[in-house]
Formats: structure tokens, sequence, C-alpha cells
């Protein structure tokens, strides 16, 4: 088998052991929208708790909220997004088959060319002779498609309303009634986890494209006097960050924070978020560094609700390079303004003896994307099969427990030990098939380590303990399992050095 990551190999491991597939299977498939099984809610889980644990843990005042997935139509008249959220496409003359003009021009010259007009994108098609990948027909003039999916609400369908295309207006739309409550204080960051819907053109590349995708956003209102400061700069002003910008799109560069601000002129409360989110990607998702990038958007290719636009991007094998996961955006005053120019609420607030309506700082962060990215980093072949080294925090199932045998008392010992262990970790018993497929079964499934209970355990209460990477064992005592896995999990301590080593590949 060729060592090579495709998407081909992750869909298949996907299908196989339970982490997504095409939504409604059995009528062929619902093309942009996926189910996730057992595994995949598992992995999606741990990935949104650690996003959660990370970025609501930066400020005392960031909190989670769950707002409507439905939202009434002046929201977006407010946003914008009715007029602006546009993606460009084009018609075979012969076939009708459709397509989104930027990819498909990208897909023929292996360029980017987002943010291009309809015109331009037509230019480009006739120059370079693009034709439609199904029949080889002629495109007609590329036009635009709004891409938020409208709703008519009530047994009259009268009211109009759209499902949210960004979890962000959720916040938006409460930001005022939780500043009261939350005692008028800036900074203040409302975060919101959840599903947001997208009519895309050409959803593709398995969960990197979908019309039903999960966003993970946090949105920070400051006041925008203060833009160029932030109270813990300091902790972060040396760090380095990795960033491509606009104008030289071939190069990624390290500099520091403090030289991020004062070259590229980013602003620090700015660029202090950069930071954590490149250290969220580093010492949490345990993402290699050459992987990960910042990447500049340049004024055509930004939202039109941006004033500073810089994604995320990771280095995707299978996908043929850097491909967007998150994005850091600084929105201004666009959407509040909006939404007080329109529903006439006020949006300004008194602080510091004066009134201000405050900017916001979004962090956005594409769930789907990431457990895309995860699972591709995650996926190796070795020893004559497929191993899924998930970083040991985010590995969906955190112990499996095996009692060696069927008798002598080991299945009732194992069932108390997974008893004690579900308290604190996902735990999976199992006692069937010789113990070394065990182990590969759930090496394949990224379970980080494996409990066996085996005749020494009957008489002197330790397990053996089995590291998934390294297939290292070592014997630990029934009563620290539980603190032992605990560090280990959190990579407090080398395996070797949390028990006795009795086995070694
Ligand atoms: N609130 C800002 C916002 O929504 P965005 O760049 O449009 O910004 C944020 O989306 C993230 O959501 C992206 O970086 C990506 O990870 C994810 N995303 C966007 N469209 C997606 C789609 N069709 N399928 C899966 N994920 C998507």
């Amino acid at each position: 088998m060729s060592s090579r990551i495709t998407i081909e190999k992750i869909e298949e491991l996907a299908k196989r052991r339970g982490f997504f597939w095409q939504s409604s299977e059995i009528y062929g498939g619902f093309g942009g929208f996926y189910d996730y099984g057992h595994l995949g809610f598992l992995l999606k889980s741990k990935f949104e708790n650690a996003w959660r644990k990370f970025f609501l843990s930066l400020d005392d005042m960031f909190y989670e909220i769950s707002p409507a997935v439905i939202m009434p139509e002046q929201v977006f008249q407010a946003s914008g997004h009715l007029k602006s959220f546009q993606d460009p496409l084009c018609k075979c003359k012969k076939c009708g088959n459709i397509e989104r003009a930027d990819h498909i021009i990208e897909n023929a010259l292996k360029e980017s060319f987002e943010g291009k007009t309809p015109k331009e994108l037509t230019e480009l098609i006739r120059k370079h002779n693009i034709r439609c990948p199904k029949c080889g027909g002629e495109f007609g003039e590329v036009g635009e498609l709004n891409m938020m999916f409208p709703l008519n609400i009530g047994a009259d369908s009268e009211t109009k309303a759209y499902l949210r295309p960004e979890t962000a207006q959720g916040a938006y739309v409460n930001f005022k009634r939780m500043f009261e409550i939350l005692r008028k204080k800036l900074p203040l960051g409302l975060a919101i986890i959840g599903k947001a819907y997208r009519n895309e053109i050409s959803p593709r590349q398995l969960l990197i494209r979908t019309r039903e995708f999960s966003q993970a956003e946090l949105q920070i209102f400051f006041d925008p006097e203060k833009i160029n400061e932030h109270p813990r700069w300091e902790d972060v002003a040396d760090y380095q960050l990795r960033l491509t910008t606009a104008k030289d799109r071939k190069k990624i560069i390290e500099m520091t924070c403090e030289d991020v601000n004062k070259k590229i002129g980013l602003p620090k409360f700015y660029v202090y978020y950069m930071a954590k989110i490149q250290q969220f990607y580093f010492n949490v998702m345990k993402i290699p560094k050459e992987l990960f990038r910042f990447k500049e958007l340049s004024e055509e290719e930004k939202a039109f609700y941006n004033k500073y636009h810089w994604d995320i991007e990771l280095n995707l094998a299978s996908l043929g390079g850097f491909k967007e996961i998150a994005g850091i955006h600084y929105r201004t005053d666009h959407d509040l303004s909006g939404h007080q120019n329109l529903s006439k609420e006020k949006m300004s607030v008194s602080i510091d003896g004066k009134k201000i309506i405050p900017h916001v700082i979004e962090l956005s962060f594409g769930v789907d994307r990431n457990i895309y990215a995860l699972l591709e980093l995650a996926y190796s072949e070795e020893r004559d099969q497929i191993i899924l080294k998930f970083p040991r925090n985010l590995s969906p199932v955190d112990v499996a427990i095996f009692p060696l045998v069927k008798k002598d008392g080991m299945p009732e010992k194992a069932r108390e030990v997974q008893n004690m262990l579900k308290q604190n970790f996902v735990v999976f018993y199992d006692e069937s098939g010789s113990i070394g497929r065990r182990y590969a079964r759930e090496d394949e499934r990224g379970t980080a380590f494996a409990v066996t209970i085996d005749s020494q355990t009957m008489q002197d209460d330790t397990v053996t303990l089995r590291d998934r990477d390294t297939t290292v064992q070592i014997r630990v005592p029934v009563k620290e399992l539980s603190k032992t896995i605990n560090k280990l999990m959190h990579y407090e301590i080398d395996f070797r050095k949390a028990g006795k080593v009795v086995y070694e590949p």
C-alpha cells in the first residue's frame, strides 16, 4: 500500500470506523451534508471542548452563548449578507452544469482567484479557454448566487428568514443585553459553537466545503481607542508568528509579535489573539510548526465586513498544500452599527465616561475542517496497518480495557477498572479476539491507551498500560491508574517514567 495520504484513504477509514460519511446515504447521499458517527462525534466533542477550555480561559469576561440558528431577514439586511454574501458561478451553455467560477479557474491555472469580480472571471475563462469539466462545453457569463438558505416561517409562510451563514450574528444581536447583564465592561467576549449553513455551489473535499458545518467563533467587543494595547501584551511580545503576506505569497516568514505590530502595522489587540491562536495549534492541537501559517488576505480577497483579515492555514498533503481552517478578523463596528441603523436599538455603550460603539475582533474556526485536519495529520501507516496518532488529549476514546482472557475472574476485574475509569475518561471495553487484534483495532480508531487485565493483576492489582504510538507497555497499580492516565493525557510525564516498563518493541 502506498504511504501517500489521500482524500480517498481518509474517506474509507472515516466510513469504516465510524467517523463520518455523506448524509442520507440510503437514498444515494445528499451533496454537501455529512453525518458523524460515534467516533467522529467524540472527536468533534473533544475538539470543541479543547477550544472552549483554551479560548474562554483567555479572559474572565469571555462567555459562551447559544443563540437561534434561524434568524429573520432584517439581521442579514443589516449585516450586509443579503447584498454581499455572493459566490461567482458559471453555467455550461451545452449541458447546464453549474460550477463556482473562481474554483474552476483555480483548478485550471493552479492559482487562487478569490475576490475577482464576475467580469474579471468571465474574461479569465475566455482568455484561457476554460471548458466545462463534464462535457467540454463553453461557459456563459459569470453570475452571482447569494449563499444563504432562505426560509419562510409560520403557517402563512409570510415571515422571511435565513439559516445563519455564520454563528457571529447571534453574538451581535445579543450584544447589548449581554453587556448589561455582564456589568457593562469591555472587552467582552461572546463565543458560539454551532451550525452554520451556506448554499455552496460546489461542495467538495469531504468536510472541507459543505453546506452544513459547525463553527466555533469568538466575538471580542472592545473600545476602538484601545486597539493598540492589550493588558497581557508582554506575554506575547517576543513570541514568533509564522506569516505569509499578501505581497509575497511564496514565503513564510517568522516575526515576533512586537515586529508584526511595528513593521506590518497590525494593532496589538489583534496580534495578541494571533499569538493565542498559534499557541492553540502548537500546544493543544500539537500541529508541527512547519505545517502552520497565517495568510494575509489582499484587499479584493477580504470578506466584505473586514478591515484586517488573516486566515489560519494548515499544510494538508491530501489537499495538495495549505488550506484555510480558521480566520482572525477585525470587523470594526460594521455589524453593531448595521444593526443599530436598521433596528433603531442603540448599540452604543458608556465606557470610561464616553459613549462608543464597540469594535469587534472575531476568531472564527471551522470545526469540521479542523476535524479533517486532525484526521489527516494523525493518519499513519505503520506495523502493516493504519494507526491514528491523535494528540492524546483529542483522541476520541481515551482508554480501551481488555481482559487478557475471558476467564479466571479477569472480565469481572476489567469491568471494575472500566467503572472506575469511566468517571474521568472515555473508555471502551472489549473482550473479543486475540489481544494483538484488539490492540490493532484500537490503534486504527486512534484510542490513546490500552489497559490489560492479566493473571498478574489478579495477584498484585497492577495492570499493563500500553501507549498507542510506541506500543511500549508499563505496569501500573490499579489505584494509581486514573492519576497516571490523567498526567499522560496532558503530556505531564514521560510514558516510560510513569511505571515499570514491561514491553519495548
Ligand atoms: N464569521 C466569519 C466567518 O464565517 P468565514 O471565513 O466565512 O468567516 C470561517 O468562515 C470558517 O468557517 C472558515 O475558516 C472555515 O474553516 C469554515 N467554513 C466556511 N465555509 C465552510 C464550508 N462551506 N464548509 C466547511 N467549513 C467552512
